[in-house]
């Protein structure tokens, strides 16, 4: 054969592996409204740098007359590529091609860009879109769905792991983005669950759709499990491209600085007028952290889960941080389970890639409560907890108003190596709140009153003068300094830049047994 005629036949089946399940399940699939593989790899990735592996790996099955049915690729496009310049490692399942199903050789090619993303310390980004474990092929295919989870769990602290759920994601295929640190959805077109809706009606006799039961709402406002919730594809996709620009490839590595046209300098008047004079008046935590970081640009990560706690990502002079804060304008800012565990897994993923920590404080407490007495916030909170004090990473914490009680110490306090402690003015930091600390102290008293509820407010009024304050705290160095809020941002660079050097370690141990 010629070597025109042996260039013919690698042209062809390179071309045939583009189609993957065909014509027909392609126009299918854009009649879901979803894009196929090779659509959306284009969308993740920039123009032109996707480099494919293992185009031609097939099945090996010859039950259930899949002898006669290979389809070249087996149902995963995968490779490598780059997102802003930076090298990525990729899989995107073909829902064209069995349904996109798992099975053998469909899970060795995830497995070997997985290895890849280790070794060469790259983030691996999968799109999953598919029916789950393939089912001709047995616990072939259940195998192959561990040798998954157990890369996802070797690779955690290693490389980010992101998933993108853009269809069906069922049974034991959820724990592959559940054990990755960041996973998106799509309204409407994904769903993730570990028993479908017909067997939920079979054991507890409950009337549930996909979407009702695991669409991207449910999973980005009640059970956490999607970081994100996007409205379409290209949105999601331009979504995992931006969480990217603020993280570093791997845990050796910083994240990328973005020079940035925000003078570092920079005062802000208005952050005077921002907590209000009424101790108890609600504020958005959003405003003040905006008004801080470069830009006003903040990414936030689980924005519509335990709203009372803000996390994400922004940067300050140029380098990325993870934000932290409580927000008052949402059950006073306090700290419950979900708010405690959005935190932890936030903290503990900032610490493991270098990201610096910034935390805005404004906490009453942790919420009282039968629901929350058993349902464990001893030890969910201990989880935020366990999460701050493990950080090596530079640690900044503002106290914007209240820091009171367990919540005080937990808040990156001095205490649990905080780097960088400040107060504003505004700040009241004590056991407890003056009406709660009145009422105890002076119990006695206050009965025997002729006017009780005077005597009460007197004593109030005293104990916020003498406790509600940043001067105790000040006077201890447990703040490194109380300053004028309006210098916020100038005072948080100066000391980041003096903090991108730090070294802190933990005692050598095996690992730590985080409260779970
Ligand atoms: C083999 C599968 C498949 C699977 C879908 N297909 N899922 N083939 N194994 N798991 C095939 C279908 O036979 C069909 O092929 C094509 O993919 C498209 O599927 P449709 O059903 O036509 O698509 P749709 O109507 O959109 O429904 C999608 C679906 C449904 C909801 C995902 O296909 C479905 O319920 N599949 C089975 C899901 C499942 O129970 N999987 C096993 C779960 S257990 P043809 O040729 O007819 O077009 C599991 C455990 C993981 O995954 C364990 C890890 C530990």
């Amino acid at each position: 054969m010629t070597i025109q005629k042996k260039l013919d036949t690698l042209h062809r089946l390179r071309s045939e592996s583009e189609q993957g399940g065909g014509s027909e399940r392609i126009r299918q699939q854009h009649e879901k409204g979803k894009l196929t593989a090779r659509e959306r790899l284009d969308l993740l990735l920039d123009e032109g740098t996707f480099v494919e592996l293992d185009r031609f790996v097939t099945h090996r099955s010859t039950d259930f007359g899949l002898a006669d049915k290979k389809i070249l690729g087996d149902g995963v496009v995968t490779g490598y590529g780059r997102i802003e310049g930076r090298t990525v490692y990729v899989f995107s399942q073909d829902f064209t091609v069995f349904g996109g199903s798992l099975a053998e050789a469909h899970a060795e090619k995830i497995c070997k860009v997985m290895d890849l993303a280790v070794q060469n310390g790259a983030p691996v980004i999968g799109l999953n879109d598919s029916g789950g474990a393939r089912i001709q092929e047995g616990v072939v295919s259940l195998g192959g769905y561990a040798d998954i989870f157990l890369r996802n769990t070797l690779a955690s602290g290693v490389v980010p792991q992101i998933s993108a759920i853009l269809g069906p994601c069922a049974g034991g295929a959820v724990y592959s983005p559940a054990i990755t640190d960041f996973v998106f959805m799509v309204r409407d077109t994904s769903y993730m669950f570990v028993t479908g809706p017909n067997v939920v009606k079979t054991v507890t006799h409950e009337d549930v759709t996909p979407g009702t039961l695991g669409g991207a709402d449910v999973h980005a406002t009640e059970s956490g499990v999607a970081h994100f919730a996007h409205d379409s594809e290209i949105e999601c996709l331009a979504g995992v491209r931006r969480l990217l620009s603020f993280l570093p490839g791997n845990n050796i590595d910083s994240p990328p600085a973005h020079p940035t046209d925000d003078p570092a300098d920079r005062r802000d008047e208005e952050l005077l007028t921002l907590v209000p004079d009424d101790p108890n008046k609600p504020y958005d935590m959003r405003h003040v952290i905006c008004r801080v970081v470069d830009n006003g640009d903040l990414l936030e990560v689980h924005r519509d889960f335990a709203t009372n706690l803000i996390v994400g990502f922004a940067r300050l002079g140029g380098y990325s941080v993870g934000v932290v804060a409580n927000q008052p304008d949402v059950l006073a800012g306090v700290l419950d389970i979900k708010a405690s565990l959005k935190g932890a897994r936030f903290i503990r993923f900032c610490d493991a890639f270098n990201v610096p920590l910034l935390t805005f404080e404004d906490v009453p407490g942790f919420l009282p409560g039968m629901d929350q007495e058993h349902g464990g916030i001893i030890k969910h909170g201990a989880k935020l907890l366990y999460a701050y004090a493990e950080a090596t990473v530079p640690k900044l914490t503002v106290i914007t108003r209240k820091a009171y009680g367990g919540a005080y110490d937990v808040m990156s306090s001095r205490h649990v190596r905080g780097d960088f402690n400040i107060g504003w003015p505004t700040a009241e930091i004590a056991v407890m709140g003056p009406k709660g600390a009145a009422e105890i102290l002076f119990k006695r008293d206050i009965a025997a009153a002729k006017d009780p509820q005077g005597k009460l407010d007197d004593l109030v009024a005293d104990y916020r003068e003498k406790f509600a304050h940043p001067y105790l705290a000040a006077a201890r160095g447990f703040l490194d300094d109380v300053i004028d809020p309006r210098e916020t941002r100038p005072r948080l660079i100066s000391a980041l830049q003096t903090l991108l050097t730090k070294r802190q370690s933990v005692p050598p141990k095996k690992h730590g047994n985080i409260p779970l």
